[in-house]
């Protein structure tokens, strides 16, 4: 992997002259359109190119296409009076026209350089094409499989979130792609936007800031710490201050605490939402609320437009204020490139899209992302008795679903359906018939006949089921994560034959599937992915391709359970009965008609091998505050096959100023093994990493006693305790 990220916060020779002597000579109203993001449909075309003439904007998004934005520059550069080049930004989640698994699957392959590749060929795409500003990676943790965009984010988890966030930050920002362009990475939504109350979109967030500092904040941090040039406030509020006025994130924390040097773009129109939060009477108080918590660009509200040089003008926006933003927007556009090189070549653009390595990358990692959640009898892999297979689901021979949220340009016609998939795989002799059985939301019961009469006839039934792309990302939380429509009595209905059923879930979440998981021998969880999802899916029912993927959040019962998540805290009374202290054995914390274990944990996913764990050693029982623990495992390949294992290790700090969740990721490995093949797997983790933000709030790693465990997911491992002195 390249290090040749851009350090936005290193000066680059020249650059703060070039920012000095623009500044110099702009007026009030030039700064301000440097803070101003528009989308083209916001004011219409014709107001939005007489505004970029007149130097009133700063940015464009949502624009796509080489010689769209090739022609915007050239308004800003050629027509403007100053000529600063604009900022192309725009949302390239997983992937720009080769569309990657979604990020929840991406992260599930636990493997950091491979998502880092992920986001180099993004980067690469939307670069040549002339998009220069990704608002990616989303890096918000999210315990909530409610809330739709769960999707885009890494799971749960802050260690394997900041992991995840460093990587797509690195290769969102390569410096030697074969574009000649570079790009700059928008770490979203600043911050704790999926703490969601209820899993709804937008809403409240109303947590401490222990839980900020602990939980929300690192994978941030991590990004920036790759040298992420920008930021988006989120929509949420935070304790009551939305964060696209929140002096406590924005400047305390963001600029004061981690010195944050890049930009500060607003998320969509969240100025002007600070009016329906109720924190100011008018677009002008709103404009002035969040230039001074250090908000430095306006996406599309206008807020800024409108009333923020009248502010300065007043005084109660104090001219300084402006120039500091505008200088970060300058020095972003200079260290870019942009205005030695504002243009793309267009013809070279074409070139740069879906390549045949892009695609082969989108393979891998819809294979690796993949998690086969339940093999009863080693049903998967389909052998060579299987003769005759029948394809049911309505996203059996989906080509666009599988694309997932946020799939921007990304098309259908560029992606294979798994219908597509087995052709393509199975041997010619192997019979396959393929009958949708219902729709994703609807369906009739003549069809689900037809599908039981398929399935009688057949060796082994596949049900592709789960949710529709737009089920999930932005604005579409759910409140009942079991399969839409007829979907749940379609798979009934075909294992009521009593052929062995194979259940694919491709979804942009973790759903709500008891019965699945009762009573259908063999489910693996595609998620939504990508262009390659169908190959993916069916080189890993025939074997040709290994499941390795783990869950990267866990999947509930019941809806009620949530949020439920692997690192929460014991409580007085603990479901488990694990403390020192029994107080009684019935009123614990638990459900009266529920199981409180989520239905599969953190960390979770199965192979076509077995793996056994064994000789856990932990080289370093006392540490220092400055030394690094030390930890190794034996993993013992016992199958005939090759597979893949996530080594992952946890930690409980069983005393503190402050409770302590019960198990804590800190460290992790993705690791091949070849049939029989035993390894052994050392993990470290630098005991400054061991702390949380104590009663005063400040980051302390305490002295005491730990217990670690090593394995495969978030419940099962080998148990050992370490200590850590002063
Ligand atoms: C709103 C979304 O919250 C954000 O993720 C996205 O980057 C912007 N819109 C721009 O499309």
């Amino acid at each position: 992997m390249t290090d040749t990220v851009i350090d936005y916060g290193a000066e680059q020779a020249g650059v703060e002259e070039k920012v000095e002597a623009l500044l110099g000579q702009m007026t009030l109203e030039e700064k301000v359109g440097q803070m101003v993001q528009i989308s083209i449909d916001g004011p219409g075309r014709e107001k939005a190119e007489a505004r970029i003439r007149a130097g009133q904007v700063g940015s464009v998004l949502n624009t796509y296409g080489a010689a769209e934005i090739n022609h915007l520059q050239r308004l800003a550069v050629e027509e403007s009076r100053l000529g600063i080049p604009l900022l192309i930004g725009n949302d390239v989640i997983h992937g720009y026209r080769t569309i990657f698994p979604i990020p929840l699957a991406e992260s599930c392959t636990w493997d950091p350089d491979l998502v880092e590749e992920a986001a180099r060929i993004a980067a690469e795409e939307a670069t040549a094409d002339g998009t220069h500003w990704i608002f990616a990676p989303m890096v918000d943790v999210c315990r909530d499989p409610r809330w739709g965009r769960i999707a885009e984010g890494a799971g749960e988890d802050p260690t394997l979130g900041a992991a995840m966030a460093r990587a797509r930050a690195r290769g969102l920002q390569a410096g030697d792609l074969a574009s000649g362009r570079r790009a700059v990475a928008c770490p979203k939504h600043y911050v704790a936007y999926g703490a969601a109350e209820g899993g709804r979109d937008y809403n409240t967030v109303d947590i401490s800031e222990r839980t900020l500092r602990d939980v929300y904040l690192p994978p941030f941090q991590s990004a920036f710490r790759a040298g992420a040039g920008s930021v988006m406030s989120s929509f949420n509020e935070i304790a009551g201050v939305p964060a696209s006025a929140n002096a406590l994130i924005l400047d305390q924390i963001l600029r004061r605490e981690l010195g944050f040097p890049g930009i500060v773009v607003s998320d969509w129109n969240a100025i002007a939402e600070l009016l329906n939060h109720g924190l100011a009477a008018d677009r002008a108080e709103a404009a002035r609320l969040a230039a001074l918590a250090g908000v430095d660009m306006d996406m599309v509200s206008d807020c800024y437009h409108c009333h923020l040089a009248d502010l300065v003008r007043q005084g109660t926006v104090p001219e300084e204020v402006v120039d500091r933003s505008v200088r970060r927007i300058l020095r972003l556009k200079l260290m870019l490139g942009l205005f030695e090189q504002p243009d793309v070549d267009e013809a070279a653009a074409a070139a740069a899209i879906l390549r045949p390595e892009y695609r082969d990358k989108a393979l891998e990692i819809a294979q690796k992302s993949a998690v086969l959640l339940k093999n009863e009898g080693d049903l998967l892999p389909l052998g060579p008795e299987v003769r005759h297979v029948a394809l049911f689901g309505p996203l059996a021979d989906d080509a666009y679903n599988v694309l997932g949220c946020w799939h921007r340009i990304g098309r259908a016609e560029d992606a294979e359906s798994l219908l597509d998939g087995l052709r393509a795989v199975l041997p010619p002799e192997v019979r396959l018939v393929h009958v949708p059985g219902c729709d994703l939301e609807g369906g009739e019961a003549a069809e689900m006949e037809r599908a039981v009469l398929a399935a009688r006839d057949a060796d082994v039934a596949i049900v592709a089921v789960g949710e529709a792309e737009s089920m999930s990302g932005e604005a579409h939380s759910r409140a009942h994560l079991g399969l839409p429509g007829m979907q749940q009595a379609l798979v009934e209905a075909v294992q009521a034959t009593g052929t062995p059923t194979v259940v694919v879930l491709m979804s942009g979440r973790p759903l709500v599937v008891p019965w699945l998981a009762e009573h259908v021998p063999a489910i693996l969880q595609a998620w939504h992915g990508g262009i390659r999802a169908g190959r993916a899916v069916a080189e890993i029912l025939t074997g040709a391709a290994e499941p390795g993927g783990r869950l990267t959040a866990g999947w509930p019962r019941a809806e009620g359970q949530i949020p439920i998540h692997y690192a929460h805290k014991n409580t007085g009374r603990p479901a488990d009965l694990l403390g020192p202290v029994v107080t009684d054995t019935v009123n614990t914390s638990t459900y009266i008609d529920e199981s409180y274990e989520p239905l599969w944990p953190f960390g979770y996913g199965l192979g076509y091998t077995r793996l056994e764990y064994s000789d856990l050693a932990v080289e370093t029982p006392r540490l220092g505050l400055g030394d690094t623990l030390a930890v190794s495992v034996t993993v013992r390949n016992v199958g005939h096959r090759a597979g893949d294992e996530v080594v992952q290790l946890y930690v409980r700090d069983l005393v503190g100023s402050v409770s302590r969740p019960v198990k804590e990721l800190k460290a992790f490995r993705r690791i091949s093994l070849a049939a029989d093949e035993s390894r052994r797997v050392r993990l470290e983790v630098p005991v400054q990493q061991l702390g949380f933000h104590g009663p005063d709030l400040a980051y302390v790693v305490e002295p005491g006693a730990f217990r670690l465990w090593v394995g495969p997911n978030a419940a099962e491992g080998l148990e050992e305790t370490f200590e850590v002195v002063a």
